[in-house]
């Protein structure tokens, strides 16, 4: 195994996978009940992309968060024998995790083409599926990328550390963001089933539903452009004193 990216360290989870667990936020990558599982059920399953991959279109994936490359790799995994075309978009801050995944599949027979296409864009183009990873702060890579590109995405996987630790990549801004560049059907799902992200979520227009519970959490959230928000959720929502996170209240509290 090539070395540890600074500052992170390798854990394994109850399901035999392993996490990094990241010093500088002092959180680790996935839930410690099992990192694929944990990957499987919210992202892959969570925005239902093997039954919605087509042979006609690109089926688009964000991911807000590539960590160590697992969300891509359990999508691989999952989507390798079937028909349709997809394209994978990932946002990570820290280059050294992308260095990391890039040396550790040096011979993988599907991504030793990894290559440096910009200073800040690692991109991989095999037949079925082009894997992009946007380098820096996704504030700033997102916005232009997604304005140059016009890319559409159909699924979003927000999976970010928690809100607590990387607030600014739940805040109602952020979300307004993601909804301006998603297709009509697309669905996002995460982990994280806090009031202040579903209002942050809510408040910028998405339509939200309860996700299954992983682990110890209770619950998580999946959000949608059409349809109705589940009326338990809005209920809960209405009654909690909790506030949206939004850029300003965000920079007050830090
Ligand atoms: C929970 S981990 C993602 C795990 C990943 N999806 C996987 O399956 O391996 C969150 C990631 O978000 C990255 N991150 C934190 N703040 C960021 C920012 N502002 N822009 C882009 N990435 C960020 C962290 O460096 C970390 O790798």
């Amino acid at each position: 195994m090539a070395q540890l990216p600074p500052h992170h360290q390798l854990v394994q989870t109850d399901d035999g996978s392993f996490t990094l667990f990241s010093e500088n936020f002092q959180e680790a990558c996935h839930s410690t009940s099992g990192a694929k599982s944990e990957t499987l059920l919210h992202y892959v399953k969570g925005c239902r992309v093997p039954e919605r991959l087509s042979p006609h279109s690109t089926f688009t994936i964000l991911e807000v968060g590539f960590g160590l490359g697992l969300g891509f790799m359990t999508t691989l995994e999952i989507l390798a024998d079937l028909q349709g075309k997809w394209h994978f978009l990932s946002l990570e801050l820290d280059r050294d995790l992308v260095e990391w995944f890039k040396e550790e599949n040096k011979d993988h027979p599907l991504l030793s083409g990894l290559t440096w296409i910009k200073d800040s864009i690692l991109e991989l183009r095999a037949p079925n599926f082009i894997l992009t990873i946007l380098v820096g702060n996704a504030r700033e890579t997102l916005p232009l990328y997604a304005q140059d590109s016009k890319i559409k995405w159909n699924a979003i996987y927000q999976d970010a550390f928690s809100p607590k630790k990387n607030p600014i990549l739940w805040t109602k801004e952020w979300f307004e963001l993601l909804k301006l560049h998603s297709a009509t059907d697309v669905l996002l799902s995460t982990y994280s089933a806090s009031s202040s992200i579903r209002k942050s979520l809510f408040e910028s227009g998405w339509i939200i539903h309860k996700g299954e519970k992983f682990g110890p959490k209770r619950s998580s959230t999946r959000a949608s452009l059409v349809g109705e928000s589940d009326p338990d959720i809005l209920l809960q929502l209405e009654r909690s004193p909790v506030l949206a996170l939004t850029d300003g209240n965000i920079l007050v509290k830090a």
